[in-house]
C-alpha cells in the first residue's frame, strides 16, 4: 500500500528539502519514490536538477485541474525517484484553492490515483491551504527540527495544526517523528536542545541526529543528492540511518 509522509515545519531553513530530498534518496534503493514539491520555491524541483523555470506541467496544475497528476511526474536520474516539480505559481494556488469545494482534501485525491511505494511531500514554510493539503494526503507527518536556541518555537502551533487535522479531516494521520537537523557537536548548547525536545516528544525523536554537513548544503547547487556528491559524507551516512527508521516505522 501506497504510504505518504508530510515533511513540515512552517519554519523556513529547518532542512524540510534536504530531509526530503535525501531521505527520499536512500529509501528508493528498496521501494518505489515519488517526492512531491509543494513549496512555490521549488527547492526539492531544482534540487534534484531538475530546471523549474521551464515547467509547465507542475503540481499547481495538477491542483486547480488542468492536467492529471501521472502526466506532470518527471522520472529524476535515480532509478526508482521521481519528482512533482513545483513553480513559483504555486504560491497563487494558496488563495486561489480558498473557494474550491472538499479545498482541504485535493490533494489527497490526486495521490490516491498514483502508485508508488512511498510519497514524501516537501511542504512549503507555513500552515496554510497547501500544508493542510499535504497533512489530509498523508498518512503520517514527520518534523524536522533545526537544533537551535529557538527549536521548539512554533511547534506548539504546528502540533495544533495536526490534532485538527486529525480530529477533522484525517483521523490516520500519524506523528511519524521528530527529526532533529543541522546538529554541531563543538556547539554544547546542542546536546541540551536535543534533551529540551526530548522532554516535549519523547520516543518520537528519531535515534538518528543529521549532523551540519557542508556535504548536505553543497549537494543542491550541483542538482543531486548527497549520496552522489559524496557517498561517504557524515550526511549521506545520517540519512540513510533516518531511513532505516523510516522504513521500520512505516
Ligand atoms: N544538515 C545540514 N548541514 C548543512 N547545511 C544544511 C543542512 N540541512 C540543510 N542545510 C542547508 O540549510 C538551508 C536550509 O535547508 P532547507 O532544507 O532548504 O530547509 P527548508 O526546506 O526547511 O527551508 C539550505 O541552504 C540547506 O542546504
Ligand atoms: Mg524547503
Amino acid at each position: 500500500m501506497q504510504k505518504t509522509i508530510a515533511v513540515l515545519n512552517q519554519k523556513g531553513g529547518v532542512g524540510k528539502t534536504t530531509t526530503t530530498i535525501n531521505l527520499a534518496a536512500a529509501l528508493s534503493k528498496n521501494k518505489n519514490v515519488l517526492i512531491v514539491d509543494l513549496d512555490p520555491q521549488g527547492n526539492a524541483t531544482s534540487g534534484l536538477g531538475v530546471d523549474k523555470s521551464t515547467q509547465e506541467q507542475t503540481i499547481y496544475e495538477v491542483l486547480n485541474g488542468t492536467i492529471q497528476a501521472d502526466k506532470t511526474i518527471i522520472n529524476t536520474k535515480y532509478n526508482n525517484l521521481s519528482i512533482i516539480p513545483a513553480g513559483a505559481n504555486l504560491a497563487a494556488a494558496e488563495q486561489e484553492l480558498v473557494s474550491v469545494s472538499h479545498r482541504e482534501s485535493i490533494l489527497k485525491a490526486v495521490l490516491s490515483s498514483l502508485e508508488f511505494d512511498i510519497i514524501l511531500i516537501d511542504c512549503p514554510p507555513s500552515l496554510g491551504l497547501l500544508s493542510v493539503n499535504a497533512l489530509v494526503a498523508s498518512n503520517y507527518v514527520l518534523i524536522p527540527v533545526q537544533t537551535e536556541y529557538y527549536a521548539l518555537e512554533g511547534l506548539g502551533l504546528l502540533m495544533q495544526t495536526v490534532q485538527r487535522v486529525q480530529q477533522n479531516l484525517n483521523e490516520s494521520l500519524k506523528l511519524l517523528g521528530v527529526v532533529m537537523t543541522m546538529f554541531d557537536k563543538r556547539n554544547a548548547l546542542s546536546t541540551q536542545v536535543i534533551d529540551e525536545v526530548k522532554k516535549h516528544f519523547g520516543q518520537y525523536v528519531f535515534d538518528t541526529v543529521i549532523p551540519r554537513n557542508v556535504r548536505l548544503a553543497e549537494a543542491p547547487s550541483y542538482g543531486v543528492t548527497v549520496f552522489e556528491h559524496d557517498k561517504w559524507s557524515k550526511g549521506a551516512r545520517a540519512y540513510k540511518s533516518l531511513a532505516k527508521e523510516v522504513e521500520s516505522h512505516v
